[in-house]
């Protein structure tokens, strides 16, 4: 599985951490960036990650900013993407069973890295359910339809 990999400052060692965890697994990762943890701004890096992920570039996603709160907003403006902002591993089980999440947003300044790395493991095995859920992602993107044709 591939998978893209973005911060900003404030998300930064968090990021380089995961991405080695990651690639411990044998995963494939594309860091989109930034290359240091200079101030910079997570919209930038957010839409890097999400466009990867909605052009079928990568499988997933990993962002990561202070609190997440930022990336996640940025992240849903995305065609395709289903960001989900997670500080347990509750949230990042229903995240893929429910909501079949294809990014993973973490704060770097909320989420511990052992938490942060067990989440993200959780996250990339736990399948989504399909059935009824799969009939309400559908509605997302029948709204998406409708929302892309007016900008
Ligand atoms: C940066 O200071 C901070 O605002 C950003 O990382 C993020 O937490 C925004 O949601």
């Amino acid at each position: 599985m591939k998978i893209a990999i973005g911060s900003d400052h404030a998300g930064y060692e968090l990021k380089e951490f995961l991405k080695k965890e990651l690639k411990k697994k044998g995963y494939e990762v594309i860091d989109l960036g930034p290359e240091n943890n200079s101030v910079s701004d997570y919209p930038e890096y957010a839409l890097r990650v999400s466009h990867a992920v909605s052009s079928g570039e990568v499988q997933r996603g990993v962002l990561v900013c202070g609190t997440g709160i930022g990336m996640c907003i940025v992240a849903n403006k995305v065609k395709g993407v289903r960001a989900a902002l997670v500080y347990d591993l509750y949230g990042a089980i229903q995240s893929r069973k429910h909501v079949d999440s294809n990014v993973l947003v973490l704060g770097g300044r909320m989420t511990a890295k052992e938490l942060a790395a067990e989440i993200l493991n959780v996250w990339l095995t736990t399948p989504f359910e399909g059935g009824r859920h799969k009939e309400r992602i559908k509605k997302i993107e029948e709204w998406e339809e409708i929302c892309f044709l007016k900008s």
